[in-house]
């Protein structure tokens, strides 16, 4: 059985990580969505109701399931005896950071082999980082957030 860990901040999910998720379901039977928890980032949304969301979303999925985690990744990956790591790409710029660091998770973990999947192109623009912006200026993320992420300001 193929599984993979889709690690992020998922502050909060997107319609973008959905999508990834969801495609990433035709070459994995398993996709475990770890939620990083870096006590020197600060969220915007608390853990909780990032890790609710993602299981809202992905209710209808037995295949997909969630967890939080601190530290590496690549450590999680030795943990839970899993080999690849589940990464989406929207543009160049994308790829350059996250080529790094799936080559310095394969420095840490040479087992580790990182897999990235092409976004929609409908969905190149839509980031956490565009949600929480928008969020904060009083706008609507129903375009950019999937149907079960109810943010309320
Ligand atoms: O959604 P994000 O913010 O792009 O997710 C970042 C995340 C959680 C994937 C990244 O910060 C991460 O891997 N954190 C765990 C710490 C780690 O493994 N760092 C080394 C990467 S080379």
């Amino acid at each position: 059985m193929k599984k993979a860990v889709f690690p992020g901040s998922f502050d909060p999910i997107t319609k973008g990580h959905e999508a990834i998720v969801l495609q990433s379901l035709s070459l994995f039977d398993e996709i475990i969505i770890a939620v990083g928890v870096n006590i020197n980032k600060k969220y915007a949304f608390p853990l909780e109701q990032r890790l609710q969301w993602i299981k809202q979303v992905f209710a209808g999925y037995s295949q997909v399931s969630v967890l939080s985690f601190d530290g590496l990744t690549v450590d999680l990956c030795r943990k839970i005896d899993e080999r690849f790591i589940l990464r989406g790409l929207r543009f160049s710029g994308d790829f350059e950071y996250e080529s790094l660091m799936a080559e310095a998770n394969k420095k840490l973990n040479p087992e580790v082999e990182t897999v990235f999947m092409l976004a929609d192109p409908s969905l190149r623009c839509v980031s956490s980082t565009l949600v929480r912006d928008i969020v904060k200026n009083g706008g609507s993320v129903v375009k950019f957030v999937p149907e079960q992420v109810k943010i309320t300001i």
